[in-house]
């Protein structure tokens, strides 16, 4: 269980505002934050989507990043507001909606009086290095992590304390049923993935649930203008990865795929992050209180896997002959 610091707006109980509420980060927050009986408001642009938010304990309320009366409403009488709202659907420019969004949520925020902004981020922002990354290790961001990095920088301008606290968040992979996760692993068991470069800089995981309970450990109890990195500290080779959940669907081992190669195929900018080197600490994260219910990827990927794709079910991946 984690403390609540005396001042912590979450402390009151208030309604907390998820922005991006229907997204895969986004909807194990909600849950998470909804469990302590807390109202968490979902900010929902579809209204074909605000089933989602009711099924994660949430209410939904209307509303766009990019519209700041829709925010303010969606945000009166809340103690605390979190930004994930991420990757719209074209043409709107999604660098848009997490900057600009950002800058909106801290305007209304500031207007209704809301204490605490936390930015869930990610740690593709970080720079490779063999050494443990902590939360002010070098970045580099490149590509989609820019956005996430700017988002940050946007938020944490409008920082002010006694004001408005503002709080980052940097996941790292986060795995569960949807996302990249489900792609990573459809791949494998179709033997249609390649492991980039020789697969032994390491990755940094969080199961999406654990997330979830991070986010809301770090509302509660995290300090004003700080970065916390969410993953489970215990980092794995991409090699390492990939063979267990080919061996857990009864794949072969994924071949591997020369960095000339990859940056061929998929460009400079995603071959890079695959194969950076990015061993993360959890350390300021646990000293909040939190502890991950699944302590590594080989405590958590075998069970999501039999849960996404049962045995014999229509939607297992192919085999490589299938
Ligand atoms: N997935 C991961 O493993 C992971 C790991 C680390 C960090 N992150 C970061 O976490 C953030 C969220 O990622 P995600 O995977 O949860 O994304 P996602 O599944 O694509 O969800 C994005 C959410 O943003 C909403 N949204 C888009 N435009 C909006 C707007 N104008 N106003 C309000 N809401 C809007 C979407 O709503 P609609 O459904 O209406 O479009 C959706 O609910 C991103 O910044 C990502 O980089 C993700």
């Amino acid at each position: 269980m984690v403390s609540l610091r005396s001042d912590s707006p979450a402390r009151s109980r208030a309604p907390v505002l998820v922005a991006g509420a229907t997204g895969f980060l986004g909807r194990s927050v909600v849950r998470a934050i909804s469990r302590t009986g807390i109202e968490v408001r979902g900010l929902v642009r579809d209204p074909r989507k605000q089933e989602l938010v009711r099924e994660d304990g949430g209410i939904p309320v209307s509303g766009d990043v990019l519209d700041v009366p829709s925010l303010r409403r969606a945000l009166a009488g809340c103690g605390a507001v979190i930004q994930l709202a991420a990757n719209p659907p074209p043409p709107t420019d999604p660098a848009r909606v997490r900057v600009e969004g950002t800058q909106n949520i801290a305007t209304a925020a500031r207007r209704e009086g809301v204490g605490r902004l936390v930015i869930g981020s990610g740690y593709w922002v970080y720079r490779g290095q063999a050494e443990l990354i902590r939360e002010d290790s070098p970045v580099d961001p490149r590509g989609e992590s820019r956005l996430n990095y700017d988002a940050e920088r946007a938020g944490l301008e409008a920082n002010s304390p006694g004001d408005l606290e503002v709080l980052v968040v940097r996941p790292g992979m986060v795995y569960g049923n949807g996302s990249w996760f489900r792609d990573f692993a459809q791949a494998i068991g179709a033997g249609e993935y390649q492991v980039v470069g020789g697969g032994a800089n390491r990755w940094s995981f969080v199961e999406r649930g654990d997330a979830g309970t991070a986010f809301r450990a770090i509302l509660e109890s995290g300090m004003g203008a700080e970065v916390y990195n969410v993953v489970d500290g215990h980092p794995a080779p991409l090699r390492d990865f990939a063979d267990l959940v080919a061996a857990e669907l009864g794949a072969p081992s994924p071949p591997n795929l020369s960095l000339r190669e990859a940056a061929h195929e998929m460009g400079e900018v995603i071959t890079h992050h695959l194969a950076a080197d990015r061993p993360t600490s959890a350390d300021k994260l646990k000293a909040l209180g939190w502890k991950p219910y699944f302590s590594s990827v080989q405590d958590g990927v075998p069970g999501l896997l039999r849960e996404m794709f049962p045995r014999g079910a229509s939607n297992a991946p192919l085999g490589p002959t299938g």
